[in-house]
């Protein structure tokens, strides 16, 4: 009688500890992967809010692919190194930290007739999202080089990462009901739009998302991260990176390991840590010309030991990142920054 109320017990903890587990991986991820952009909690950043609100309003697979594909040629990375088990648990992460689940939508029965929607693309869109679709003004998101007019710049809807990650639903979806806190109507609801108008202008946006080129893939000095494989193991290539660093005389802070804090310690990986340094006159130097750069982190690199024992070196393409914040000035000093990062990197894997 006893047994399986204990085996019943065991299984269930079993269970609680195992989704708190898968939790807590997602949380790790999209703390290694997407809060640098996105913030934690939904407010956005560099990245589009990615609120309750939001999340409301778009199935998973409308996020499994935004994370697997990206937007091309934006700043929204696709994520192709992470496997499709890291890329669900991101996505249930966002789903359980926002309390949703996944939207199932209705699809409409009316065809849109892409002449009928341009006219009314022109008159109720164009303002924010552009001739073409790629979205008005410069900068993204809501914290960087934003347009003062708009709250949330306005993402491109034509690119071809935002296509093939929507259905037609979620376009209908997002033109009826607009996007909270972000200044776009709810045309629908407000009266400017009928369904057969928003199913124009859907069938218009695919046009124009027809017409434009899929970019292809990024060569290696334009992705946003470098990465070098080291000849030694893990713990001879953090030495030499250490080495390299006060060779160099930057200040080296205590070691992070990527999941501390996230997951219990005695689960914490070990093999994997971040390696994070300063020069103090740069940093000062660096904040004079853009104080917004504490979002991100400049000065670190992670050193990874992969399952079959190789190891890798990994630091921010700051070439990259520098971009995104839209200040000459922040890409020169960040150009010659990088050939300093590129530099340890290599003397430490030499
Ligand atoms: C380098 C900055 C950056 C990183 C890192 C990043 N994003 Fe994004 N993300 C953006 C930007 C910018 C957009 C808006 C796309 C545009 O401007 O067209 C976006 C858009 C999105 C959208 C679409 C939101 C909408 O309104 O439909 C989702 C979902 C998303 N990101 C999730 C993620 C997740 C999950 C991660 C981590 C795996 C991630 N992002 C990492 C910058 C980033
Ligand atoms: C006042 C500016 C403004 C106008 C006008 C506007 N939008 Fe938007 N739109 C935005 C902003 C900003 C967002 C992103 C909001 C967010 O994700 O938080 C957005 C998001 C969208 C999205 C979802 C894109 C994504 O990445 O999630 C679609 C689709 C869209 N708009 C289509 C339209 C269409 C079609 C019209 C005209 C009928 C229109 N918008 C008019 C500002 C505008």
């Amino acid at each position: 009688m006893l047994r399986p109320l204990v085996s019943l017990i065991a299984l269930s903890l079993f269970f609680i500890s195992s989704s708190a587990f898968a939790d807590a991986r997602g949380e790790m991820l999209f703390g290694q992967h997407c809060v640098a952009c996105h913030q934690f909690g939904g407010k956005g950043g560099i990245g589009l809010p990615l609120t309750p609100e939001k999340m409301e309003n778009v199935d998973d697979l409308y996020l499994i692919r935004t994370i697997q594909l990206g937007r091309p040629g934006r700043v929204m990375p696709a994520f192709t190194e992470l496997n499709l088990d890291d890329v669900r648990s991101i996505v249930d992460y966002m789903r359980s930290a926002s309390n949703t689940k996944s939207v199932v939508f209705e699809a409409s029965h009316l065809s849109g007739n892409p002449d009928r929607g341009e006219g009314l693309y022109h008159l109720h869109c164009v303002t924010c999202h552009a001739e073409d679709g790629s979205g008005a003004g410069e900068g993204t998101g809501v914290t960087l080089s934003r347009h003062r007019g708009f709250m949330v710049m306005p993402p491109s809807i034509t690119n071809p990462g935002f296509l093939a990650s929507a259905s037609d639903p979620i376009l209908e979806f997002a033109i009826k009901h607009g996007r909270e806190g972000s200044g776009m109507l709810g045309f629908k609801d407000v009266g400017l739009l009928d369904e057969q108008g928003v199913a124009d202008i859907v069938a218009y946006i695919r046009q124009m998302g027809s017409d434009q080129q899929v970019a292809p893939p990024l060569p290696e000095d334009e992705r946003p991260t470098i990465t070098i494989e080291s000849p030694y193991d893990f713990d001879t290539t953090v030495s030499n990176v250490r080495q390299s660093l006060v060779g160099a005389n930057f200040r080296i802070f205590p070691d992070r390991y990527l999941e501390q804090g996230l997951l219990d310690e005695f689960m914490v990986n070990k093999r994997q840590v971040g390696i994070r340094f300063c020069n103090f006159n740069e940093l000062y130097g660096m904040l004079a010309i853009e104080p917004r750069v504490g979002v991100v982190l400049p000065c670190r690199i992670t050193i990874l030991e992969q399952e079959d024992g190789s190891v890798l070196l990994v630091a921010p393409n700051l070439k990259v990142v520098s971009r995104w914040f839209n200040n000459d000035n922040l890409v020169r000093l960040w150009a010659a920054m990088n050939e300093g990062l590129s530099s340890i990197m290599e003397e430490a894997s030499l």
